[in-house]
């Protein structure tokens, strides 16, 4: 059960994160199998903050229709897209939605490219899903429900030594950016056993859920990208939060481990440089 009184008036209740999770989850999933028609019809390709961060026609009819839906559903809560979707409410809940997680793997065709759409209140995600088509995976989660990859419960995996640790990262827009995340990873690279770049957040903090890697960091993320893989991890069992323990926060270093394993990777990241 989720903590009764999360700072607003707003009452969250188990029935409350079991209505959202159903709706992120519903919304998710007809935003992927929009998402797949519109790019079978072919895309309109545009690119955002640098001439590598792209936009498509999809994530904005996707960010369109799960805006519109939650309207109907929802009418009373704030939303907050990637595409500029924002509004106000005065529910207590927030809906962060990433229409498209991966943009560039969904232009490319390279599977890993999701829907993430998660709802929170007083900053903190009490439901969510991401959805990756080209996986088949529905990953749920709701706060104090555990998380699941369809009708599987997930319960992170026991962790390895660090020194075998497969490692999911990522890799922001911005040219100074990279090549500081580029020294960061050149000097972890040799003390794991290896790296993994998806080119999705959500999905890679859900593979740290399922097991799939056994941790993940990046730094510079968007809130759209964070909120419900986060909580996806942490109902698994991960812990995910900075560098210095404290909670994550969208734009900083986010670190997503088994706990056992997230101080040690921590202490890694530092001499790394992070
Ligand atoms: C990006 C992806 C990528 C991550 C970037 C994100 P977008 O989201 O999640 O894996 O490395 O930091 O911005 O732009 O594809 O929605």
């Amino acid at each position: 059960m989720p903590d009764p009184l999360l700072g607003t008036d707003l009452l969250v209740t188990d029935l409350l994160v079991t209505e959202l999770r159903e709706l992120a989850r519903q919304v998710a999933v007809e935003a992927t199998e929009l998402a797949t028609r519109l790019r079978a019809d072919g895309l309109d390709i545009d690119r955002k903050s640098t001439l590598t961060d792209l936009v498509t026609n999809a994530d904005r009819a996707c960010e369109e229709l799960i805006l519109g839906r939650l309207a109907v559903a929802r009418p009373d809560d704030a939303t907050l897209g990637e595409e500029g979707g924002a509004t106000e409410g005065s529910s207590g809940v927030r809906w962060v939605i990433d229409p498209i997680d991966g943009t560039t793997n969904f232009v490319y065709d390279h599977p890993g490219w999701a829907c993430s759409v998660a709802a929170e209140v007083d900053g903190v995600p009490i439901a969510g899903a991401v959805v990756v088509p080209t996986l088949g995976a529905v990953f749920t989660a709701g706060a104090g429900q555990g998380a699941t990859l369809g009708t599987r419960t997930l319960r992170i995996a026991e962790p390895p030594r660090l020194a075998e640790a497969l490692v999911a990262t990522g890799f922001g827009y911005e040219a100074r950016r990279r090549r500081q995340q580029g020294l960061i990873l050149a000097r972890v690279l040799p003390r794991i056993r290896d790296i993994r770049r998806t080119g999705a957040a959500a999905v890679d903090l859900c593979s740290v859920a399922a097991g799939r890697v056994d941790a993940y960091y990046e730094t510079g993320l968007g809130p759209w990208d964070l909120a419900a893989g986060a909580l996806i991890a942490t109902e698994a069992g991960a812990r995910v939060g900075a560098l210095d323990g404290g909670p994550a926060v969208a734009g900083d270093l986010v670190i997503s481990a088994h706990p056992d394993l997230f101080g040690e990777l921590c202490e890694l990241l530092r001499d790394a440089g992070a």
